[in-house]
């Protein structure tokens, strides 16, 4: 099947205008984020939004919220701020995410493309050798300007999955799910991940996938089909955002 175009020259362009639009643009950085509606782009908005949607149909539902595979930050942030504006209470709800921080550790046979432009190799998404440092300082940056801060309420788990998620749930015996938020984009890690996370995930909580049905990424929907069968799944989506996919537990 042909392979989703990444990104047309048009989209490029509007990247590269857009970029040196807001680095030229008057105003304070805090003015330019107080209005961020006129610079970000319509599909970053879009997964906001549809991270919102999410939000409030579990913002009833018993648990934490974990997001597997973080890359650079925002979506943990996301459900975050989501948390603290929406459930300033809660602070039962911890937002937790999982990733090396260093990009893919190992890619599967079956995530592999053969096509060395677009296929994922070891070490796509890697971040700043401090970028880790960079996001607890971000975290406490977050934690000044919320409610009952003296409770975490983001964490990041650092490390293979594989690894690391087996580990966390020994040591998190309490832990239940209300979102489980599937973005590792390759086979292995999501299949593991998948299969231990089931038994923690109550009826009416949520798993979500951000990459099922897209050619560019086949490990995500094998790893599906052979953790839980995609059939057993009532998949949805919205109509605003292509990508993304949800359940609701039943
Ligand atoms: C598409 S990015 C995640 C994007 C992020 N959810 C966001 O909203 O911007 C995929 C991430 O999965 C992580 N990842 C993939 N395999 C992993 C593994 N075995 N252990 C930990 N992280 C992994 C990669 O490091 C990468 O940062």
């Amino acid at each position: 099947m042909e392979k989703i175009i990444k990104r047309t020259e048009r989209e490029r362009e509007y990247k590269e205008e857009m970029e040196s639009f807001f680095s030229e643009a008057s105003g304070s950085i805090s003015d330019k984020l107080n209005n961020f509606t006129r610079f970000v782009d319509r599909q970053t908005l879009a997964t906001f939004l549809y991270k919102y949607e999410l939000f409030k149909k579990v913002v009833d539902v018993q648990g934490s919220i974990l997001e597997f595979g973080v890359f650079r930050g925002g979506g943990s942030f996301t459900f975050a701020q989501l948390s603290t504006i929406l459930e300033p209470y809660n602070y039962q709800r911890r937002i937790i995410g999982f990733d090396t921080f260093g990009g893919f550790p190992a890619v599967s046979e079956i995530d592999d493309l053969s096509d060395p432009d677009i296929s994922p190799q070891k070490g796509d998404f890697s971040t700043h050798e401090k970028f880790y440092e960079e996001l607890m300082q971000n975290i406490g940056l977050f934690n000044m300007n919320r409610f009952l801060n003296n409770v975490e309420k983001l964490m990041f788990v650092k490390g293979d999955i594989n690894v690391t998620f087996p580990r966390f749930l020994e040591e998190n015996k309490h832990l239940v799910v209300s979102l489980a938020y599937f973005d590792l984009d390759i086979y292995l890690p999501t299949k593991n991940t998948l299969e231990l996370i089931l038994p923690r995930i109550p009826k009416g909580g949520i798993i979500a996938f951000d990459e099922l049905n897209n050619p560019d990424w086949p490990g995500e929907t094998q790893a599906v089909i052979e953790a839980v069968g995609i059939n057993n799944l009532r998949l949805k989506r919205v109509t605003f955002e292509p990508c993304r996919s949800y359940c609701v537990v039943e």
